[in-house]
C-alpha cells in the first residue's frame, strides 16, 4: 500500500500541501470505502491560483498589479479604511443584475428583490431605482424599506408567522400584497382589515410539492415543512375558498417559492405547471381568474466553478413559456408573473475580505491540510456551518506564484464547525497579514450574521467607480455593551 503519511523529520514548508489530495489517497487504495464523506472530495486545484473566474466574482473585480480591485478600488485600501472582515459590495454588479432580471421579464410582469438576502436602505433604493419591487418578511425589513423612501405599493409582505403588529403595520402602510401563509392568518388579517376599513390584496402561498433539489434547509415546497398551504392535501384550495369568502380580503393571486440556490430550471417549470393547474381549478370552482402568479425566488448563482446557474433571460423564457402554454391549454387568461430573486441579485457582487491570522498544517487521512484562520467566521457567514455551502476564495492583497496548498479557511469562533471555505487551494506562501477574499457572499451572510462570541458584525461598504462608502457601519463592542442591562 502506498504510504502518503508525512515523512519523518521536518518537511519543507509546503511539503504535501500541493498535490496531496484525498483523491490521491483514494486512488492509492489507502481508504477504499469510507475515505471521505460523499460530496466532500476537494475539487482539483485551479490551474491558476490568481485567476478570478468571471461568473463567481463581482463584475468589476480585476487584478491590478496583482492586487484584487473591486469597483476600481484596491482591497488593501478598503481594508485600511473600513477594517476587516468587510463586505465589499459592487454597486454596478447589484444594479446590473436588477436590470438583467427587469429586461428578462416583460413590462407587464414584475420582479421583486427579496430583501432577506441583504437588507439595508441603500440597496433597497438601488432595486427600486432599477424598476424592481421589494419583498420583505418582517417588520424590520418593512420599516427599512419604508424608511428608505420606497413606496408601499411596491412592497410585498411574506412570512409564515407574521405578528398582528406586522400585519397591522402592512395594512396601515398600504403594501401591494400580503402573502397569506396559514388559516389563522387569513382570519387575523380579515379581522384587522374589517376593523381598519381596508381591503388588502392578498396572495395565497401554495406548497406545490416540487422537490427543489436543494439542501433541506433551503427547500420550501415539499409538504413536510412550515411554509404555505399544501396543494396535494387540498389546503391551498381551502385557503382560496376562505379568502374568496371574506368580504374584507381581495384575492390578488397565488404564490409559490420552492427553495433557494436552484440551478435546475425544470424544478421551476414543474412548480409553474402545478400553479397553473390550481388556477384552472379555482376558475372551475369559483369562476374567478387568477390575476397574478408569483413564482418566488430561488435562482441559483455560481459559488464555485462546479455551479452552473440559469441566466435570468433563460429562466424568464422558460417560466413565461410554461405559464403561457398552461394557460392556453386550460383556457385561462395569462396572469401577470412575478419573481422574487434575492441571492441572484445580491449574492455575486459582494466579497468578504478577511485578514489571515494563524496558519496550521494538520495531518488528515495521510496528507496535510492547511488550516487558515481568519478574523471572522460563522458570525459573518453561517452558510457553510448551516448547510455545508461551498465557496471560492483567493489571496487578494497580492499575487503569488507559490504551489497550491489544500486549505480550509476557518473562523475565530469556538466551534470546530466554524468553517468559511471547506476546500480552498491557496498559495503555499500564504502568511499572516495577507488578505483573503471570499466570493459571492452578498446574500444570506451579513443578513444572517450574529454576535456569537460577542463578535461585532462587520461593515458593508459599497464600491463604485473608484469610490467607496459605508452602507452599514461596523458594530462595535460598545454597541453590544449598550444592550447589556446588567
Ligand atoms: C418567499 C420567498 N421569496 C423569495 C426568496 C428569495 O430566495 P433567493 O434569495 O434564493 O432568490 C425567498 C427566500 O427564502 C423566499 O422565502
Amino acid at each position: 500500500m502506498t504510504s502518503v503519511a508525512r515523512p519523518a523529520g521536518p518537511p519543507p514548508d509546503d511539503a504535501f500541501r500541493a498535490g496531496q489530495r484525498p483523491d490521491d489517497a483514494i486512488a492509492s487504495g489507502q481508504r477504499p470505502d469510507d475515505a471521505f464523506r460523499a460530496g466532500d472530495h476537494p475539487p482539483a486545484p485551479p490551474s491558476d491560483l490568481n485567476a478570478l473566474d468571471q461568473p463567481i466574482w463581482p463584475r468589476t473585480a480585476r487584478r491590478r498589479d496583482g492586487v484584487l480591485t473591486i469597483g476600481g478600488i484596491d482591497v488593501r485600501d478598503l481594508a485600511g479604511e473600513f477594517g476587516t472582515p468587510l463586505f465589499a459590495c459592487d454597486e454596478a454588479d447589484f444594479r446590473g443584475r436588477c436590470r438583467d432580471f427587469r429586461n428578462a421579464f416583460g413590462d407587464d410582469d414584475m420582479v421583486c428583490y427579496a430583501a432577506k438576502a441583504f437588507c439595508c436602505r441603500e440597496v433597497l433604493r438601488w432595486a427600486a431605482q432599477e424598476g424592481l419591487g421589494v419583498d420583505v418578511c418582517t417588520d424590520g425589513e418593512l420599516e427599512t424599506a419604508l424608511s428608505a423612501g420606497l413606496p408601499a405599493q411596491i412592497i410585498t409582505l411574506h412570512g409564515n408567522n407574521k405578528t398582528v403588529g406586522e400585519l397591522a403595520r402592512a395594512l396601515d402602510a398600504g403594501v401591494r400584497h400580503i402573502v397569506l401563509d396559514s388559516f389563522e392568518e387569513i382570519a387575523r388579517l380579515a379581522y384587522l382589515a374589517e376593523r381598519g376599513g381596508a381591503r388588502p390584496k392578498v396572495l395565497v402561498r401554495v406548497t406545490t410539492g416540487v422537490d427543489a433539489g436543494a439542501h433541506e434547509y433551503i427547500a420550501t415546497a415539499h409538504d413536510d415543512q412550515k411554509f404555505g398551504f399544501s396543494l396535494a392535501s387540498g389546503a391551498a384550495a381551502e385557503a382560496v375558498r376562505r379568502v374568496l369568502g371574506s368580504p374584507d380580503l381581495e384575492l390578488a393571486g397565488l404564490h409559490s417559492h420552492i427553495g433557494s440556490q436552484i440551478t435546475d430550471a425544470a424544478r421551476f417549470e414543474s412548480a409553474a405547471r402545478r400553479m397553473v393547474g390550481l388556477a384552472a381549478a379555482i376558475r372551475d370552482e369559483h369562476g374567478v381568474q387568477i390575476a397574478e402568479l408569483d413564482l418566488g425566488g430561488g435562482f441559483g448563482i455560481a459559488y464555485t466553478p462546479q455551479d452552473h446557474p440559469v441566466e435570468p433571460a433563460a429562466m424568464a423564457r422558460i417560466l413565461t413559456e410554461t405559464v403561457d402554454a398552461g394557460c392556453r391549454a386550460a383556457g385561462l387568461r395569462r396572469p401577470r408573473l412575478t419573481v422574487e430573486p434575492g441571492r441572484a441579485i445580491a449574492g455575486p457582487g459582494t466579497v468578504t475580505l478577511y485578514e489571515v491570522g494563524t496558519i496550521k498544517d494538520v495531518p488528515f487521512d495521510g496528507g496535510l491540510r492547511t488550516y487558515v484562520s481568519v478574523d471572522g467566521g460563522m458570525s459573518d457567514n453561517i452558510r457553510t456551518a448551516l448547510y455545508d455551502a461551498r465557496y471560492t476564495c483567493v489571496l487578494a492583497s497580492r499575487e503569488s506564484a507559490a504551489q497550491p496548498a489544500l486549505s480550509r479557511v476557518v473562523g475565530m469562533h469556538c466551534e470546530s464547525g466554524d468553517i468559511v471555505v471547506r476546500h480552498a487551494y491557496l498559495p503555499a506562501d500564504l502568511a499572516p497579514g495577507d488578505l483573503l477574499a471570499v466570493a459571492a457572499t452578498g446574500a444570506y451572510c451579513r443578513s444572517a450574521a450574529s454576535n456569537y462570541n460577542h463578535v461585532p458584525r462587520p461593515a458593508v461598504a459599497a464600491v463604485r467607480d473608484g469610490a467607496a462608502r459605508v452602507l452599514v457601519r461596523r458594530e462595535t463592542i460598545e454597541d453590544l455593551l449598550r444592550l447589556d442591562a446588567g
